[in-house]
């Protein structure tokens, strides 16, 4: 048995707690053969950043059978930019870089304060009528579906729906899924890419200021973007925009509440400590631990010769805990000035959305603090079985 076979994915003890087994899997300073997922394990911020930075370690995506049942989720994959690489991948991040500007980005926060102020105040009704509200359901969760379906031009009144097709897609990404979850995921996306098929109709029809009109008019000058890389493109920025959004402002929460110093912190200045803080919720507790890649040549990493067809995944969680690059790495510390994090990923797929999520939360911590000066947890937040997504079901909280 390979030291890796300690990382056992399913079970509660290692979702609860897996920085234990991270620290043992780094010891080697090496990539780790794990016999139980059958893949490269990189623990290390060194190798982890390697996999992610390596050309010959691409994204390669394996197509679910039976086609015919799989059609629709298969080409939603195989067409999105997430899961292609060069020269597709180039063409499709220039596209949708060109619509997804940095204006088009800073514009969005009157929206985001006017969300987040909605939301408060339905929080504090709550509060004061059952006295307690969810950080998770009644903030963090709503938060960055809202802001992604108004920069994309989608009614803010089809967030339910959003956010119920987006929970069902992403639990193909975990190990050991069931088949229950898989046809929930097929039935997920057939609904989600009708939806978007319609809207891009609608807005070819009648133009308006919002990203999916940007991106049909991309789509018209010539054959740059076809029909279903459009579809495609607006459901990963629908479900990359908010799936890691909601966990990393969940589990820097959890981290925050069990840091009485931090929290006090943060009670006392939020807004000075925002911008270090924001970054360390992402390293400290990331929402994404695992991604993978595929060798199509033979590959060095660390001190591993990685084989044509084997995969290796960059350990996000594990990199951004590495004693190695970060002092104290265990310690949960809003200040934190040296703080260079992979959570937002590295090299050509790095998340396009990292200035949106940095945005949200520079504007939606504080504003939650300003609330709720005395805010503090009014039960034991309650933790999602889930690996690869790292997350929080409910989070208790009261003022
Ligand atoms: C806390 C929030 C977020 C985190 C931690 C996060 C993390 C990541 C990571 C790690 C990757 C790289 C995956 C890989 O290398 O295989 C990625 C890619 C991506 N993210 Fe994010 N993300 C966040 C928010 C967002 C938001 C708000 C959006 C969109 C509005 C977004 C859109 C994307 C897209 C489109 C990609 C694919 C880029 C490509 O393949 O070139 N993400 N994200």
């Amino acid at each position: 048995m390979s030291t890796a076979d300690i990382l056992d994915t399913r079970d509660p003890r290692v979702v609860a707690n897996p920085y234990d087994i991270y620290r043992e899997l780094r010891a080697s300073r090496d990539l780790v053969w794990s016999e139980r997922l059958g893949l490269w394990l990189a623990p290390t911020h060194e190798t982890a950043n390697a996999t992610l930075r390596t050309k010959s370690l691409g994204r390669i995506y394996e197509p679910q059978e039976p086609f015919d049942q799989w059609e629709i989720f298969n080409w939603l994959h195989s067409d999105s930019i997430l899961d292609s690489e060069p020269p597709k991948h180039t063409r499709l991040r220039a596209l949708v870089q060109k619509a997804f500007t940095p204006g088009r980005i800073a514009a969005l926060e009157p929206n985001i304060i006017d969300i987040c102020n909605g939301l408060l105040d339905k929080a504090q009704a709550k509060l004061q009528a059952q006295g307690s509200f969810d950080v998770l359901a009644d903030f963090a969760e709503p938060l960055p579906v809202l802001v992604i379906a108004d920069l994309l031009g989608v009614p803010r009144e089809k967030a339910n729906d959003l956010r119920r097709w987006s929970q069902d897609i992403v639990k193909m990404y975990e190990y050991g899924r069931t088949r229950e979850q898989e046809l929930a995921a097929q039935k997920s996306g057939f609904e989600f890419s009708s939806y978007i098929a319609e809207l891009a109709a609608l807005r070819k029809l009648e133009p308006k200021s919002d990203l999916i009109t940007a991106l049909v008019e991309v789509e018209e000058q010539g054959e740059k973007l076809n029909e279903h890389e459009l579809i495609a493109m607006c459901v990963l920025l629908l479900n990359a925009g908010h799936e890691a959004s909601v966990n990393g402002f969940g589990n820097g929460m959890v981290a925050m509440f069990r840091n009485s110093d931090q929290l006090d912190l943060m009670k006392s200045s939020a807004r000075k400590n925002t911008v270090t803080a924001l970054e360390e919720m992402m390293r400290f507790d990331s929402p994404l631990h695992m991604f993978e890649r595929t060798a199509t040549s033979e590959t060095v990493i660390g001190k591993t010769t990685v084989q044509v067809g084997q995969k290796v995944v960059a350990m996000l969680g594990s990199a951004n805990r590495d004693e190695e690059v970060f002092e104290n790495p265990d310690t949960f510390d809003v200040t934190r000035e040296h703080n260079p994090h992979i959570a937002f990923g590295a090299g050509i797929h790095f998340c396009i959305g990292a200035p949106l999520a940095r945005l949200e939360m520079q504007n939606s911590l504080p504003m939650l603090f300003e609330r709720f000066p005395n805010l503090q947890l009014a039960g034991e937040p309650v933790q999602r079985p889930t690996f690869v997504l790292r997350g929080w079901e409910t989070i208790p909280a009261k003022n």
